[in-house]
């Protein structure tokens, strides 16, 4: 009898923390910072279940222009950066962001911490997901009266400040048996988000791609590549593949 045998090759496993700032090089404008959408846009007014009470159009109307500035934008290198590590890593995408760019770019292993802007759901039970839809199109506008599978006011799938993060749980989980850590083009200002840190497995190399400072604190094995998201990942992309 023939013995054989089966080799498996375990890829090394990667999650990749993305936020605003992956996305700035497709056009999308991040949140902080000087020319950023809080500085347009009182966060309390737009992005808080109080601010949706107090002027749900105003909010609904916010989301409705964030989504046609989506239907503009292409993903950029580093997006496709990310998806392609998948080709040799076991990769999980931990994102803050919204827009679907790391999903268009060809990543298959998303968390969208912070919900996603093509979904709408109910006001009345945002997580049930029995009601949450995904829109039809990049111009499809949400309006008062669009009423949710409850009977409810439709309102975008956003997590919003004070609301709770159901994926955070999942997303610890993933960080478990993670190799390599990627931080990307987020300020680390929002919790439990910016927790996730604290998760990473002791001695995990990590590598912080932003071209401004980010605070991160005892990370024992931390390399900061202080540039673009695009020009950092095509840099830690031939990195990574020395490792595999
Ligand atoms: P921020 O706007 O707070 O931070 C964006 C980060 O991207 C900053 O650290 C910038 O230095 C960096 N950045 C800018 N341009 C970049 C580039 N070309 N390449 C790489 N990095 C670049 O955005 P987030 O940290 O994602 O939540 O914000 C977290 C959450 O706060 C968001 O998900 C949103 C916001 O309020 C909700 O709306 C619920």
């Amino acid at each position: 009898m023939l013995l054989s045998m089966l080799f498996f090759r375990i890829m090394k496993k990667i999650a990749v923390l993305s936020g605003a700032g992956i996305s700035a090089e497709s056009g999308i404008a991040t949140f902080r910072g000087s020319g950023g959408l809080w500085d347009s846009y009182p966060v309390e007014q737009v992005a808080t279940p109080e601010g949706f009470r107090a002027n749900p159009s105003l909010v609904l109307e916010f989301y409705n222009k964030r989504r046609k500035e989506l239907a503009c934008a292409e993903p950029n290198e580093a997006h496709k950066l990310v998806a392609e590590l998948e080709k040799d890593f076991d990769v999980v995408v931990i994102t803050q962001n919204v827009d679907d760019l790391h999903e268009r770019a060809g990543s298959t292993n998303i968390i969208h911490l912070h919900g996603e802007l093509m979904k709408v759901c109910s006001s009345v039970q945002p997580q049930n997901c029995m009601y949450v839809c995904k829109l039809p199109s990049y111009d499809s506008n949400i309006a008062i009266g669009d009423l949710a599978g409850d009977g409810s006011q439709l309102r975008p799938f956003i997590v919003w400040f004070g609301e709770a993060v159901p994926l955070i749980e999942d997303a610890i989980s993933a960080l478990r048996d993670i190799d390599v850590f990627i931080i990307i083009g987020t300020s680390l200002n929002v919790y439990p988000a910016a927790g996730l840190v604290n998760y990473i497995p002791h001695g995990t190399p990590v590598y912080l791609i932003d071209p401004n400072d980010v605070p991160v604190h005892n990370l024992s094995n931390l390399q900061v590549l202080k540039m673009g998201a695009s020009e950092g990942m095509q840099k830690l992309s031939n990195e990574l593949l020395k490792m595999e």
